[in-house]
């Protein structure tokens, strides 16, 4: 019988948000959110490895945040897509406790030269597809078979997998119209960003299945849009569709990766938790 007397102590309240001594590996970190999540995670004592395909970038966010957390913040170039470069990292830098795959492709919307809207369904390239799913997808798949596998072998590891609102409802296309353009001319959300946000959380599902008696626990986090001076009208148009009437602060997603990276969420696995205004919830 399992009594309470059997169940390993484990820190509660405030203490089980505590990371110290912890290494964190985030991707595509010098970005809009993966700067955040490395505040977030420095914050309650994690070392953290920031990195991104773009080191100047990920040199230049790191310094910001050096000055806050200087012992704690290290910059890397790694390229999500490569094995090579996932290893490489691991080895100079490792081992990860915690893996927040971050990463991934801004789609742009993108006439092509003659002139053809190559973001809606008909006219997507094959090799834009192959491009974002291969960021967003792969690379989340790579990061976690190669760093999940050695957390595994110890006995500890916490996966983050980033996804969006979008990984549960179709992307509304008539946010992205713009003015002038025939129906069949207007840019939309393209098809790769929900396939890629749906299948982190099927890939969320099925590695904390996979290492569910391994110590590795592994989530979602789902954000909705965060406000980052997007023009006037689309900002009407997304908060029409959220309850609390506003997009994001890019900040307000990290008290939820502290929670979903630390022992606070001890017994948690496998979920996708949507921080999205409420939009969801309609
Ligand atoms: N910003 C939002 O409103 C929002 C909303 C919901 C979900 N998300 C998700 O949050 C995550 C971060 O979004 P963001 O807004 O910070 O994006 P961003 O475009 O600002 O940052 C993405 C980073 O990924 C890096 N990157 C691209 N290819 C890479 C590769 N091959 N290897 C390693 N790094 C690579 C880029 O250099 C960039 O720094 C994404 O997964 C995004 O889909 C963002």
């Amino acid at each position: 019988m399992v009594t309470s007397a059997s169940v390993p102590q484990r820190p509660v309240g405030l203490a089980a948000f505590d990371l110290e001594g912890r290494t964190a590996l985030i991707t595509g970190a010098a970005g809009l959110l993966g700067q955040e999540h490395a505040a977030a995670l420095a914050q309650i004592g994690a070392r953290v490895i920031l990195t991104d395909v773009d080191l100047a970038k990920a040199e230049s966010v790191a310094l910001e945040l050096k000055a806050l957390y200087p012992d704690l913040i290290i910059p890397a170039q790694m390229d999500v897509t490569r094995a090579d470069s996932i290893k490489h990292v691991a080895s100079q830098l490792g081992p990860i406790d915690i893996l927040v795959n971050n990463a991934a492709i801004d789609p742009k919307f993108d006439r092509s030269a003659d002139q053809v809207e190559t973001s809606r369904l008909e006219h997507f390239p094959l090799e834009s597809w192959d491009f974002q799913i291969a960021v967003g997808l792969t690379g989340a798949f790579l990061c976690s078979q190669i760093l999940g596998a050695v957390m595994a072998s110890r006995g500890f590891g916490v996966i983050l997998n980033i996804a969006s609102d979008l990984s549960v409802i179709a992307p509304d296309q008539r946010l992205y119209r713009k003015e002038g353009l025939m129906d069949e001319d207007q840019p939309v959300k393209p098809v790769t960003y929900s396939v890629i946000k749906a299948g982190l959380v099927g890939l969320t599902r099925y590695l904390a299945g996979y290492w569910a008696d391994s110590g590795v626990r592994v989530n979602t986090l789902s954000p909705g849009g965060v406000f980052n001076d997007h023009d006037e009208v689309f900002v009407r148009r997304l908060t029409d569709l959220i309850p609390m009437g506003r997009m994001a602060d890019r900040s307000e997603y990290r008290s939820a990766v502290q929670f979903l990276c630390s022992p606070a969420s001890s017994y948690m696995t496998g979920q996708n938790i949507l921080i999205d205004g409420g939009r969801t919830l309609l």
